[in-house]
């Protein structure tokens, strides 16, 4: 068994921040420590208390840095590494003109396997220890996304995406061919090691009404299983959506009417909803996703946050790779501010990172494994630098608070403020 002590100032929220100076919501501990064993945390405390518990462990010191649960993205595309920053118009264009070519390579294992390990070690340097990813069409992009989060245990989730029409040739699957896929990588891969699945039908337009009825079919055999999708993203993705299945009263009753929908439903993007989608998504309990970075960079538009979240709503975030333009968490954080300020809302410090780490680890379901420092959580640990960079240590010879410190991440922050990560306990970048 390896034991070691993380010495640093410790930061976990327990409940939500209400407002910004609502100090109930988290555990905040100046000369704090973590006790590591196993891949989980043992004990959290102050580091004299620590200490004494558990002399001759071997201690690491992060002082003065800030050591936090690792973050959690909760839509991001695998395929797409090498879609990121690719000039188009908007959604449709960008999908038929880079994404879809692109995500055609995944076919070769080879190839969906050097890309895996490219990928996690862009999760690892952004300080994200947890990831919903879709994979592409092939089962050998899946398969080869939860082998190297097992060779790296890291606690992942994903799925191959179901896509049966108005894709190029070597990128669709059929409602039968997608259904014995996913079920064999559900078998092979859920609950395997720290793995989960999540059936994946990639977007109205991309399944017939015969393959949507196939993933309900697997939704009802599989309730432990996620369930993602895109959902009204964009005008004209939902002005075809309406063309191709003419019976549905709006985008979200296509995912509604297989029985798609539900707590483990998470629903990317839900930018241009109508009162009536609002409300089932609600009732159901089902999950929008946020992606600032993404909207931002395909004109996708504004993310009601508060509109959602006034009807009870728990909405997740996330950087939606390729879409979206950067792997961290923080940098997301900092586009969403923006976009919410835009619409007069506002999210302040602690409100932020509780959502990149408990925050979507309750809308995953997950928030007695991962998202927290509590004693018996898996330790996925970020160490946090609000120095990093001659800009932010210059900014930060003004700050009073650990709101103002944490503000300053969440607006200027991006892998270099990630001064080290942990994965079960195992560091993984080089020693700092
Ligand atoms: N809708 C369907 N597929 C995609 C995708 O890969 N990215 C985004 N942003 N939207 C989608
Ligand atoms: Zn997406």
């Amino acid at each position: 068994m390896t034991r070691k002590i993380l010495r640093g100032r410790v930061l976990s929220f327990r409940a939500e921040p209400q407002t910004p100076d609502d100090t109930q919501s988290f555990d905040y501990i100046e000369d704090g420590a973590l006790t590591v064993s196993d891949g989980l945390i043992e004990a959290v405390g102050t580091y004299s208390d620590l200490q004494t518990q558990a002399v001759g462990t071997e201690m690491i010191d992060h002082r003065p840095h800030l050591l936090m649960a690792g973050f959690i993205d909760t839509h991001i595309h695998f395929p797409q590494v090498q879609v990121v920053a690719s000039w188009a118009v908007q959604l449709l264009d960008w999908l038929e003109n880079y994404t879809f070519p692109e995500e055609t390579r995944y076919a070769d294992a080879t190839h969906s396997k050097m890309m895996a390990g490219r990928f996690y070690d862009q999760l690892i340097d952004h300080g994200t220890t947890t990831a919903m990813a879709y994979c592409s069409v092939h089962k050998q992009s899946a398969d080869a996304y939860f082998e190297e989060a097992a060779k790296r245990n890291m606690r992942m989730i994903g799925g191959k995406v179901l896509m049966d029409r108005n894709a190029p040739d070597g990128l669709r699957d059929t409602p039968q061919s997608g259904y014995d896929d996913s079920k064999a990588l559900i078998e092979e891969w859920h609950g395997t090691g720290r793995a989960l699945y999540a059936i994946t039908p990639r977007f109205a337009i991309t399944s017939t009404p015969e393959q949507m009825e196939m993933a309900g079919v697997l939704a009802a055999e599989h309730p432990e299983c996620y369930v993602q999708t895109h959902l009204s993203e964009n005008h004209d993705e939902i002005a075809y959506t309406a063309e191709l299945y003419p019976q549905a009263r709006d985008y979200l009753d296509v995912y509604e009417t297989y029985g798609l929908l539900g707590p483990k439903m998470f629903l990317g993007h839900c930018i241009h909803l109508k009162e009536r989608e609002i409300g089932v998504i609600a009732d159901t309990g089902s999950h929008p996703v946020f992606c600032p970075t993404s909207n931002l960079f395909l004109g996708s538009g504004l993310f009601d946050d508060a509109g959602l979240r006034s009807k009870g709503i728990i909405n997740a975030i996330a950087t939606d790779i390729g879409g979206g333009t950067s792997y961290s968490m923080l940098q997301t954080l900092s586009e969403g501010y923006k976009i919410l300020q835009l619409q007069r809302q506002r999210m302040h410090a602690f409100r932020a990172f509780y959502w990149i780490t408990r925050g979507n680890a309750v809308a995953l379901g997950l928030q007695d494994k991962i998202g927290t420092l509590e004693t018996g959580s898996e330790a996925d640990i970020v160490v946090l630098n609000s120095a990093a960079t001659p800009a932010m240590e210059l900014r930060a010879e003004r700050i009073e608070t650990l709101a103002e410190e944490l503000f300053l991440m969440q607006i200027m922050g991006d892998d270099r403020t990630i001064a080290q990560t942990y994965i079960a306990g195992v560091a993984q970048k080089g020693h700092v």
